[in-house]
């Protein structure tokens, strides 16, 4: 898979692929609007087949949302987005790289682990809120748990 940043010339953006972490489209544009898009692809399709938003507060970046196609789940294609990202966020001097994900979403966690971040917080009932309410995995979502990873310096 091929990863670059988004580019409106010839880009389109993809909303199916980013509503599948996150089915609130007018969240997706805010997020879009003050943040950085990337896209993968792979080399025989140029329909994106990965896509990440990340957004910057002071020295921290956060992963606002990523995604991979359905069909190629499993791939390591997540695993290279965020691989990426942790390029970009060194490149770019962020100290930290954070991602925020409910406490039902066991799958998310068990990936954001697996990409080197560490539960790193808890706000309670982040969630409590949302009608109607979310369950994942017979669980009922109402934390939202943070992960985060160091970004080390090139001269490190
Ligand atoms: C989460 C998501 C982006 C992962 O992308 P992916 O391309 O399938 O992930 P990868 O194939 O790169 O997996 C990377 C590693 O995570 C592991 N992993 C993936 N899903 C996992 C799970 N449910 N539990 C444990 N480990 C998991 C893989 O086994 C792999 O481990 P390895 O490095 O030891 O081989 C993808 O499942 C997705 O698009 N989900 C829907 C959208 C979503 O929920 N986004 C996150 C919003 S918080």
């Amino acid at each position: 898979m091929i990863i670059q940043p988004y580019q409106p010339e010839t880009d389109n953006i993809p909303y199916p692929l980013l509503m599948l972490a996150d089915p609130d489209i007018r969240r997706i544009d805010e997020y879009l609007a003050n943040g950085r898009l990337f896209l993968g692809y792979q080399q025989s399709n140029d329909q994106a087949v990965a896509a990440a938003i990340v957004n910057a507060s002071e020295s921290t970046l956060e992963i606002t949302n990523i995604a991979t196609d359905p069909s190629l789940q499993g791939r390591g294609y997540g695993k290279q987005m965020v691989a990426f990202i942790v390029g970009f966020a060194r490149q770019h001097g962020y100290a930290t790289l954070q991602v925020g994900t409910g406490n039902s979403s066991l799958d998310q966690l068990g990936f954001y682990q697996k990409c080197g971040f560490r539960i790193s917080g808890i706000i309670p009932d982040f969630f409590i809120h949302d009608d109607p309410p979310i369950f994942e995995n017979g669980i009922r979502c109402l934390d939202m748990v943070l992960l985060t990873q160091s970004i080390s310096r090139l001269s490190d």
